[in-house]
């Protein structure tokens, strides 16, 4: 099973970096994933810890892939990280196993300190579609513009119906990166490194 969250690294000198990811959860560890390049995969190279946090605010997915990276944090308590502010629950962990790959590597973790914040809410249809959509926009560069649209056009419908104003403020975000995307066909690296 896969988790999609908000994964929070350090490097030595405290360079924060935050990032969506998805962590498959394993029976007997969790497992981060990372496309090279990476910053989190050099972070974690780095110092082998990370925290795994878990919100609900989809204006951290949407923001960290539309180039608005600063969030508030705080610092974990048991490893050199910090936790996103805006976690409903996050997981502290220490990376005990890399299967290396030159395309993706896998970092096996243990959890080390596991805290909750704040209670879950309930499922909200706007949220997954900010989700997906963050996903699609993470792959513009590989997904065919037609299937990327047609899924959109799918998804904004629960956008329209369900949203409260955080969800409509990250959609917002993404399809503004969408149309300076179609703009500017084959100028994508002046969006930064997505995959
Ligand atoms: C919900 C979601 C899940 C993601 N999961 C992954 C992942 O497992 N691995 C990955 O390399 N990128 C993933 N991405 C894309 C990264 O967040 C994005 O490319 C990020 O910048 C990673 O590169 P970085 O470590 O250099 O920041 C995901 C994006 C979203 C929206």
């Amino acid at each position: 099973m896969i988790h999609e969250t908000i994964l929070t690294t350090m490097n030595t000198e405290g360079d924060v970096h935050i990032a969506p990811f998805g962590i498959t959860v394993g029976e007997d560890s969790l497992v981060i994933a990372p496309f090279r390049p990476s910053h989190t995969l050099d972070n974690i190279l780095d110092n082998p810890h990370a925290v795994i946090n878990y919100t609900d605010d989809v204006q951290v997915f949407a923001g960290c892939l539309t180039h608005r990276r600063h969030w508030e944090t705080r610092p974990a308590v048991e490893v050199p990280g910090v936790i996103l502010c805006q976690a409903l629950a996050h997981t502290e962990v220490r990376v005990t196993k890399i299967n290396d790959d030159k395309q993706r590597p896998h970092l096996h973790c243990k959890p080390v300190y596991d805290e909750m914040h704040a209670p879950f809410q309930g499922f909200n249809r706007a949220q997954g579609a900010v989700i997906e959509a963050a996903i699609l926009i993470s792959r513009l560069e590989i997904l065919p513009l037609e299937d990327v649209e047609n899924e959109i056009a799918y998804l904004s419908t629960a956008v329209e119906k369900t949203a409260g104003p955080k969800e409509l403020k990250a959609w917002e975000w993404l399809m503004e990166y969408l149309e300076e995307f179609k703009a500017h066909p084959g100028e994508s690296s002046q969006f930064g490194s997505m995959k």
